[in-house]
């Protein structure tokens, strides 16, 4: 035809060709429901909306809510954009980690504690190896995490566990298992996230309580994505992947140090690694191993 060759036709044929070169480009983030289930208020206080593209956890004085995912992983990075309750979160706790099961679990963690109005939360991390914890480092936030959706992000691979806020470093903890530290390297892990009332200990260690009169508080969830070895009847996906990704390998860089160091000299409020007075038989020993700022 004709007409398919005028001039604006033409554009038009181009102008498709390239959104198709850059959508093919852009790594799609999952849809919720292929992901996860609702394992918490499922009733009315977690929703997922927007076709599967957004998740909303809410907590009143008769519920929170929480999801987990189906997969279980035995490595990955996650990243997950998270919109946290605006307003006067005092008490409340987001979480999004990930964990095996059993008395000697792993677990890596992201905890935001919620705070009164205009007061910043903090970012609680936390890092079990074989059912032991008491690795919490905690962090105030550059930004105002009510007003958007940032992105938060956990590398979990077999040279270490990095903590991620916006792509930004904020935590490492490295396999050191050749010290004798253990690390998490053989239980395979789900995610997990939950809005739920921890007013006896979240917000200034438990003296602000939640003010129910504020209800629901409402967290949103969006653009999840796992690169990951996916584990399913004792066998991991990459095994038999010799192309793991770059993920997989990653450790941070010279540049990343920095950025770390940044993090913690600015932003780190509370080190378990420098915590004598808790730890009065000794700091953990990984804590001698790591450079600290
Ligand atoms: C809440 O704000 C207070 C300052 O009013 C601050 O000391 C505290 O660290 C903030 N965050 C939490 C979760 O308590």
């Amino acid at each position: 035809m004709v007409s398919a060759y005028s001039s604006s036709n033409v554009s038009a044929v181009v102008l498709g060709f390239v959104f198709m070169i850059s959508t093919s480009m852009v790594a799609f983030a999952d849809k919720f429901y292929q992901d996860f289930y609702i394992t918490w208020g499922g009733d009315y206080h977690a929703k997922m909306l927007n076709n599967g593209d957004l998740l909303t956890l809410s907590l009143d004085n008769v519920s929170g809510s929480a999801f987990e995912s189906y997969n279980e992983y035995l490595y990955a990075k996650i990243d997950i954009q998270i919109k946290l309750v605006p307003g006067n979160s005092a008490g409340t706790v987001t979480t999004f980690y990930l964990s095996s099961t059993g008395s000697s679990h792993d677990e890596i963690d992201f905890e935001f504690l919620g705070n009164v109005t205009g007061k910043p939360y903090i970012l609680h991390t936390n890092v079990f190896c074989q059912g032991k914890g008491n690795r919490e480092q905690q962090f105030y936030l550059w930004f105002d995490p009510t007003a958007d959706f940032h992105t938060y992000s956990i590398l979990w691979n077999p040279q270490n566990i990095v903590f991620l806020v916006d792509d930004l470093p904020i935590r490492q903890f490295k396999n050191q298992e050749s010290y004798g530290i253990p690390f998490p390297k053989n239980q395979a892990m789900r995610l997990y996230s939950s809005l739920w009332n921890a007013d006896n200990w979240a917000t200034r260690g438990g003296l602000v309580k939640i003010d129910w009169s504020q209800s629901p508080f409402t967290a949103s969830y969006t653009n999840f994505n796992a690169d990951a070895c996916i584990w399913s009847y004792g066998t991991s996906s990459c095994e038999s992947n010799s192309n793991k990704g770059a993920w997989y390998w990653k450790t941070l860089n010279y540049a990343d140090q920095g950025r770390i160091q940044w993090v913690q000299k600015n932003y780190m409020i509370y080190n378990y690694c420098t915590d004598t007075k808790r730890f009065r038989q000794g700091i953990a020993p990984e804590c001698y191993l790591t450079n600290f700022p």
